[in-house]
C-alpha cells in the first residue's frame, strides 16, 4: 500500500533520486510522504501530510542536500491519521536511525506498552515507531545494524517491508527486510537502491533482486548482502525486468487511467499472440501450464480474488463452466480465508491478481493449498509472490498499471481466463478443433473491435452521456449472464474515481429490492448484448422506464438501444468475449464523469493500488 525507496551511493546527493522514486510510487499511497538522509553522523528528516508536492516544497531550500544515503516513503495510513507526525520516516529516541515501513505490525500495541513501561516516549500513533525503538535498543547493546533489525523483527508479528537507515562508525548504513509485501533491490557501480515496487528501480537497472519472505538485506554502494531471519547468508539471483520506461509515463495522455484504457488493444495482443495454436484450435501456455493431463484431472475450479480481479473471476466462471464444462466456485478472497471452506479432491484454486501481492488473495490461496488444492494464478507481475507460489501460472502481459483504478489489467485477466477456458475445453473434449479455431478467430478480431471503441465516434458518445448525467443522484448498473460481472465492474469504476453512488446488480435481481431506488434522477446503465438474454434485459429496461428512471444502454443489442434514453453501441462478438467490449465504454464513462466532477482520477481518495495489508 505504501511506497518505500532507499539509496546508498558512493558519492553525490540522494534527495532528488528519492523524490523521483516516490513520485513513481505515489500511486501506492498518497496521504503523506517523507524522506530521511544520513549526514554528518546524524539522520535528518523532512515529512509532510498531503501529496508529495508538499514535501517537495519543504525541501526546496536544499537543506537536506549533500547526503549520500537516504530512505523515503509515501503513505497510505493504517495506524494513525495522515498527519506530519504520523508520516514516515520514524526515528527512535535520538537522531541515529530512521525507519520506513509498509504493512502492519499486529502486536505493536503490546510492544508499545512494554517500551513505554521502560521509559520510551513515542512521538507518533503509528505501529512503525515501535520498530525504530526496538532497533535503537539493540544498537545500544552493541548489535550491528543487520543483527539489530533481525532481532527486533523477531519480536514482531505481522507483515511488512521495512527499510532502516542508520549512522554507523564508518558512515551511513542501509538495511531492509521483507515479510509479506514486496521489496526489490538493484545495484550499480554508483550505488545500491531499494524500492517496494520494481518501477522505482527502473531508472537505475533492469537487473532486479526480489527479496523473499524472511530476508534481511544490507545495502552498500554497488553491493547487497542478504541473510535469512536467522542470519544465514542466502543468494538471490537478479531477474531481468523487461518492461520499458515508456510504460510508466503518461505519454500524451492527461491521466494514466486514460492511457491504460487506450493500451487495451495492445494488451489483448500481447496476452494472446504467442499462445495461439491456430491449426490445433488451441492455446499453449509457458511452462506447460494447464497441459492435457492436468486439465483432465480437474474436478472443480475455485476462483479467488478481490475487487476488479474478482469481477474478472466471475466472468471466468461463465467461461470455464460454459466452454469446458467444469464446475466453478468464485469467492472473495477475504471471505474464503475465514469461512472454513470445504474443497472436493482435485480442486484447482485459481487466483486472479494484477499485483500478485494482495494479502487476502495470497492468504486464501495458501489456505486452499493446505486443504489439498493445487494452485494456479492469472497474474500481471511475473516477479510477484503469487506467481512464485503457484503451481501453474498464466501471466497477463498488461505491462505496469499505474492508475489506481484497474482497467487494462482487468481486460488482460478476462482474456487470459478465456484462453484457459478454451484450453481446458480442448483437453477435455468439450471443444473440438473446428470450434477451437472459431473461438480463436473471435479472439483475434477483438483487438480491432476494442480499437473501434476507442475511436472518436464512440468516445464522443460516451462523453455526451457523461456530460448529461455527471450530476445525477446515483447510478445503477445492470447486466445478465456473463455480463452481470460487467455491471459490477462498471459500478466499481464509477464509484472509486468519481465518488458517485453506484450499484451493480444482476438485472434479474432488480425486482427483488433495488427497483425501490428507481425514481427520476436515477440513471440505470443496462449492459445488453445480442443473444438469448437480450430480451430479458429489455424487459428490465421497460420496468425502469415505467418508474421514471433514465436508461443508458451499452452493448450490441439494437432492441435495447431503441427503448433507452441514450445508448452506446458496441460491436458484436461472441457471448464469451462480449464482457470485454462492454467494459471499455464503462471505463471511459467512469473516467469522463470523474473528470467532469474534477476528481483526482489516478489517485482517488482513500484507495491504494496494491492492497498488501488485510
Ligand atoms: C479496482 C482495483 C481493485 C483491485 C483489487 C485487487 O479498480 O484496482 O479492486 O482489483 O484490489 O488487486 P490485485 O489485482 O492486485 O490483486
Amino acid at each position: 500500500m505504501c511506497g518505500i525507496v532507499g539509496t546508498i551511493r558512493v558519492e553525490g546527493s540522494v534527495v532528488k533520486g528519492l523524490i523521483e522514486g516516490l513520485r513513481v510510487l505515489e500511486y501506492r499511497g498518497y496521504d503523506s510522504s517523507g524522506i530521511a538522509v544520513a549526514r554528518n553522523g546524524a539522520v535528518e528528516l523532512e515529512k509532510r501530510a498531503g501529496r508529495l508536492a508538499r514535501l517537495e516544497e519543504a525541501l526546496a531550500d536544499g537543506h537536506l542536500e549533500g547526503a549520500r544515503a537516504g530512505i523515503g516513503h509515501t503513505r497510505w495510513a493504517t495506524h494513525g491519521a495522515p498527519t506530519d507526525a504520523n508520516a514516515h520516516p520514524h526515528t527512535g529516541s535520538d537522531d541515529r536511525l530512521a525507519i520506513v515501513h509498509n504493512g502492519i505490525f499486529e502486536n505493536w500495541l503490546e510492544l508499545k506498552h512494554e517500551l513505554e513501561g521502560e521509559g520510551v516516549r513515542f512521538s507518533s500513533d503509528t505501529d512503525t515507531e515501535v520498530l525504530a525503538h526496538l532497533v535503537e535498543r539493540r544498537r545500544a547493546e552493541g548489535d550491528d545494524l543487520p543483527s539489530a533489525v533481525r532481532a527486533s523483527l523477531a519480536r514482531i508479528r505481522g507483515y511488512y517491508a521495512v527499510a532502516v537507515l542508520s549512522t554507523g562508525a564508518n558512515g551511513p548504513e542501509l538495511v531492509c527486510a521483507r515479510q509479506g509485501p514486496p521489496l526489490a533491490i538493484c545495484t550499480t557501480d554508483e550505488g545500491a537502491y531499494l524500492a517496494s515496487d520494481v518501477l522505482g528501480l527502473l531508472p537505475y537497472s533492469r537487473d532486479i533482486v526480489f527479496l523473499r519472505d524472511g530476508d534481511v538485506a544490507e545495502l552498500t554502494p554497488g553491493a547487497v548482502r542478504i541473510t535469512t531471519k536467522s542470519g544465514a547468508p542466502v543468494e538471490r539471483a537478479p531477474e531481468r525486468f523487461e518492461a520499458d520506461s515508456e510504460a510508466v509515463s503518461k505519454g500524451d495522455f492527461e491521466h494514466f487511467m486514460l492511457k491504460e484504457i487506450h493500451e487495451q488493444p495492445e494488451v489483448i495482443a500481447r496476452t494472446t499472440v504467442d499462445r495461439i495454436r491456430a491449426d490445433a484450435g488451441d492455446f499453449v501456455f509457458e511452462g506447460g501450464a494447464f497441459d492435457d493431463d492436468f486439465a483432465r484431472s480437474i474436478a472443480r475450479v475455485q476462483i479467488i480474488a478481490c475487487g476488479t480481479a474478482l469481477h474478472a473471476g466471475w466472468i471466468a466462471r461463465y467461461m470455464i463452466e460454459g466452454l469446458a464444462g467444469i464446475p466453478v466456485d468464485v469467492d472473495f478472497a477475504s471471505e474464503f480465508r475465514y469461512r472454513n471452506p470445504r474443497l472436493v479432491p482435485d480442486t484447482v484454486a485459481l487466483a486472479i491478481s494484477q499485483s500478485g501481492e494482495t494479502a487476502d488473495t495470497l492468504a486464501a490461496v495458501r489456505l486452499a493449498r493446505e486443504l489439498g488444492a493445487s494452485t494456479a494464478a492469472i497474474c500481471n507481475m511475473a516477479s510477484s509472490t503469487q506467481v512464485r507460489e503457484a503451481d501453474q501460472v498464466v501471466l497477463t502481459h498488461a505491462g505496469p498499471e499505474v492508475g489506481v483504478a484497474s482497467t487494462k489489467a482487468f481486460v488482460a485477466q478476462v482474456v487470459a481466463a478465456y484462453t484457459i477456458a478454451v484450453r481446458l475445453g480442448r483437453a477435455r473434449g468439450t471443444i473440438d478443433r473446428e470450434r477451437g479455431q472459431v473461438l480463436i478467430a473471435e479472439l483475434e478480431a477483438l483487438r480491432a473491435q476494442v480499437q473501434t471503441l476507442l475511436a472518436e465516434r464512440v468516445t464522443g458518445r460516451v462523453l455526451e452521456v457523461a456530460r448529461r448525467y455527471h450530476e445525477a443522484k446515483g447510478f445503477m448498473f445492470l447486466g445478465r449472464g456473463i455480463n452481470f460481472p460487467v455491471a459490477l465492474e462498471g459500478a466499481l469504476k464509477l464509484k472509486e474515481i468519481s465518488y458517485m453512488h453506484a450499484e451493480g446488480y444482476p438485472a434479474g435481481e432488480m425486482k427483488h429490492g433495488p427497483i425501490a431506488l428507481i425514481e427520476p434522477g436515477m440513471i440505470v446503465v443496462a449492459v445488453s448484448s445480442r443473444g438469448p438474454l437480450a430480451e430479458k434485459v429489455r424487459a428490465n429496461i421497460e420496468q425502469v422506464k415505467a418508474r421514471g428512471g433514465v436508461v443508458v444502454s451499452v452493448g450490441s443489442d439494437a432492441g435495447s438501444h431503441a427503448i433507452s434514453d441514450m445508448s452506446i453501441e458496441v460491436p458484436e462478438t461472441s457471448e464469451w468475449l462480449s464482457p470485454i467490449l462492454n467494459t471499455v465504454p464503462l471505463q471511459l464513462l467512469a473516467y469522463d464523469i470523474a473528470h467532469l466532477r474534477g476528481c483526482d482520477i489516478d489517485k482517488p481518495r482513500n484507495l491504494a493500488k496494491s492492497v498488501t495489508v488485510e
